[in-house]
C-alpha cells in the first residue's frame, strides 16, 4: 500500500519546524511537549536515541493531549511496532528499507521515511511515496541540493532535516519543495538541563511565527 501522506502532511503542514528531540527521561519529554505546545508546536518527533525514547513517548501520548507524538530515527521494522505500542501518531526514518516499507503497510501511523539521491526518489515514487525527509540535510547539500531537485521531481515534498537552525531555514521554507523543516534548536539541551521550558515556549513561538512573517 502506498503512504498514507494526507494523514503525513496534515501534521507536517500544520507547522513550519518539526522538533527533533532525544531526551533523557518521561517526565523531561513531558515538560518539553508542553512547552512546545504552549509556543504552538503541537507536533513534536522524540528520537529513538536514548534508552527512554519509548516511555518517552508513552507518556507525551498519554499525558500530554494537546501533542501530536511521533517516533524519531526508527530504523527497522522492530523500533517500527515498538513506536506504535507506545502511541506514535507518525513515524519518522532517517532512510528507507524494503523492511521497513514492509512494516508500514496498513499500518495505522503514518510514516515518513528519508531519502536523497535521485534514484532513491525514483523508487520511492514506485513504492507510492511523495513525502520524504531528507537527512542529513546540510551535509546532503542543502538549499541548493532541494532546488535542482524540485523541477525534476515536481511530485515529491521533502521535510529537510540536519544543520537547519534560525540563520537558514527561511531559505528552506521558500522552496516549492518544502512541506516543513525538522530541527533541535527548538529544544536546546541546555535549556532543558536548566529547566528553562519558558525559553523552550518562546523559541517554539519563534518558529511558528516563521510562516505568518513569510
Ligand atoms: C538530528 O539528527 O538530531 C536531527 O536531524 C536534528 O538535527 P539538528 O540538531 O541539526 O537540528
Amino acid at each position: 500500500m502506498a503512504q498514507n501522506s494526507e494523514a503525513l502532511l496534515t501534521v507536517l503542514r500544520a507547522q513550519p519546524v518539526m522538533p527533533v528531540v532525544a531526551v533523557d527521561s518521561a517526565s523531561e519529554a513531558v515538560s518539553l511537549a508542553r512547552a512546545l505546545a504552549k509556543g504552538g508546536l503541537k507536533a513534536i518527533e522524540i528520537t529513538l536515541r536514548t534508552p527512554s525514547a519509548l516511555e518517552a513517548i508513552r507518556a507525551v501520548a498519554s499525558e500530554v493531549p494537546e501533542t501530536i507524538v511521533g517516533a524519531g530515527t526508527v530504523l527497522n521494522p522492530r523500533q517500527f511496532e515498538q513506536a506504535l505500542e507506545a502511541g506514535s501518531k507518525f513515524v519518522v526514518s532517517p532512510g528507507t528499507t524494503v523492511e521497513l516499507l514492509d512494516a508500514a503497510k496498513d499500518a495505522p501511523v503514518p510514516l515518513l521515511p528519508g531519502a536523497a539521491t535521485p534514484s532513491e526518489l525514483m523508487a520511492m515514487l514506485e513504492e507510492g511515496y511523495s513525502v520524504l525527509k531528507f537527512f542529513p540535510a546540510e551535509q546532503l547539500g542543502g538549499i541548493a541540493y532541494l532546488k535542482a531537485l524540485a523541477p525534476v521531481f515536481p511530485g515529491i515534498i521533502f521535510c529537510p532535516t540536519g544543520g537547519v537552525s534560525m540563520a537558514n531555514v527561511r531559505d528552506y521554507l521558500a522552496l516549492p519543495n518544502i512541506v516543513c523543516v525538522g530541527g533541535s534548536w527548538v529544544a536546546p539541551k541546555a535549556a532543558v538541563a536548566a529547566g528553562n521550558f519558558d525559553e523552550i515556549t518562546r523559541l517554539a513561538a519563534e518558529a511558528v511565527a516563521l510562516r505568518s512573517a513569510g
